[in-house]
């Protein structure tokens, strides 16, 4: 694949943000020849180091009850050697979603001979699993693991930590065309590729996000992501005193981590996941707040951006849908403690404004469960490896 080089890096303390690289070809042929590296200010990324990474991957799906032929391609768009793990919080009663999921996935791993996990969010097992690892967090009122993307990320990232997975990419299972997913999947390994720290995260940004209205019209920014950077970007500014756009995925739900770094990020409940992961770094690393974590701030953190070739097209599930991730999205920005009395100000009157908050009211804080690396993962680990056969889909 061609990709432009990173252009400009921005720095806060020990978080390293490239602006967003476009992805120029997906494709950049088998053969090395002369000055097959690509152009001045364009990177040739080539297949043997896309696999590389993709090896040493677990795509991890979170699924609600979506339609099963849009998880059937998602499957399907995976790259082989990744591992796929489907973490469902599908109904069980009446009809069985969850079972008919392992179904598709089933069939599917059949005909190509791959491998799969998928796990059900509300498998007491699990639950039992983070009571032994003091994971209590993760738990909701009726001791089964709370609903939630967020929560559901979680317990991919664990399962992927027992099949000894070093890279772990999420893509949600609401994805039209299983294309989309087979770039989004290499855009995670170009962009491992190409960080210097071992704790790195790659984040997706759509090319377009084609909305129907009298015609295809292939629209740049939605709604909430739009919002979400801007008040991203604002914190930023007003800690460094330079005005910075650097960020342009604070919602992206397509996105990669190693490791190494999803261990020691604390992952807030369901929506708020992906803005909450940004505000965790610049609060932990960003040189702003006191940290203890010597090792990682003498590596620094690289999050990378992203921007496809595809256009992305998803299940569209309302405005009360898209008011719910925005008023979580700005919940993490309001509650950091480096939000300052103007930005908190501005987001209060954004909400007012898009009509999400009555005057007089606040964001209520949103749920952050504790990073793996503060509970006995181990032990999490122990009793999912113990239980391994019946979450393999080919037994
Ligand atoms: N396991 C599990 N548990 N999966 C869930 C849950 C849950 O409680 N809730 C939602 N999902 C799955 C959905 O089935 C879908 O595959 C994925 O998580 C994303 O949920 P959607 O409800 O489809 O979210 P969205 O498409 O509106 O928003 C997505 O994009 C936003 C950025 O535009 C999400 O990825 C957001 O997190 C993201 O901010």
């Amino acid at each position: 694949m061609f990709i432009e080089s990173p252009r400009y890096t921005e720095r806060f303390g020990s978080v390293r943000m490239s602006h967003a690289q476009r992805v120029i070809s997906l494709d950049s042929g088998a053969k090395r020849r002369p000055h097959s590296h690509g152009a001045i200010g364009v990177k040739r990324i080539d297949e043997e180091t896309i696999r590389h990474f993709e090896d040493r991957m677990a795509i991890v799906i979170p699924i609600k009850d979506e339609k099963l032929r849009l998880l059937e391609g998602v499957v399907s768009g995976v790259p082989h050697d990744c591992l796929v793990i489907v973490v469902s919080n599908s109904q069980r009663e009446r009809v069985d979603r969850f079972r008919m999921e392992g179904d598709v996935l089933d069939q599917l791993c059949r005909f190509t001979l791959r491998q799969a996990l998928i796990i059900h969010q509300k498998d007491p097992a699990i639950a039992r699993a983070a009571t032994e690892a003091n994971y209590v967090d993760l738990l909701d009122e009726d001791g089964l693991v709370r609903d939630g993307k967020g929560e559901a990320m979680i317990i991919g990232l664990i399962a992927a930590k027992v099949a000894g997975k070093e890279y772990v990419g999420f893509i949600d299972a609401d994805n039209y065309f299983p294309g989309s997913v087979l770039e989004y999947v290499r855009n995670y390994a170009a962009g491992f590729s190409l960080a210097q720290s071992p704790y790195s995260m790659v984040r997706i940004l759509w090319r377009y996000k084609p909305k129907i209205s009298a015609g295809l019209y292939f629209k740049k920014w939605g709604r909430i992501s739009e919002i979400t950077n801007r008040y991203l970007n604002s914190l930023i500014s007003t800690k460094t005193g330079f005005e910075t756009e650097v960020v342009t995925t604070g919602n992206a739900g397509e996105h990669a981590m190693s490791m190494q770094l999803a261990e020691i990020l604390p992952f807030a409940s369901a929506y708020a996941v992906e803005s909450q992961e940004l505000i965790s770094l610049f609060e932990n690393f960003g040189g702003i707040l006191p940290t203890k974590e010597s090792k990682v701030i003498e590596q620094g953190i690289d999050i990378l951006q992203i921007e496809t070739r595809n256009p992305h097209l998803h299940e569209e599930r309302g405005n009360q849908h898209l008011n719910e991730i925005l008023l979580s999205s700005m919940s993490t920005i309001y509650h950091s403690p480096l939000c300052d009395k103007e930005v908190r100000q501005a987001i209060l009157a954004e909400l007012i404004n898009q009509g999400i908050l009555k005057d007089g009211e606040l964001p209520a804080p949103v749920h952050i469960n504790s990073p793996l690396s503060k509970v006995k993962v181990d032990k999490f680990v122990n009793v999912i490896r113990k239980h391994s056969d019946k979450y393999h889909v080919l037994h």
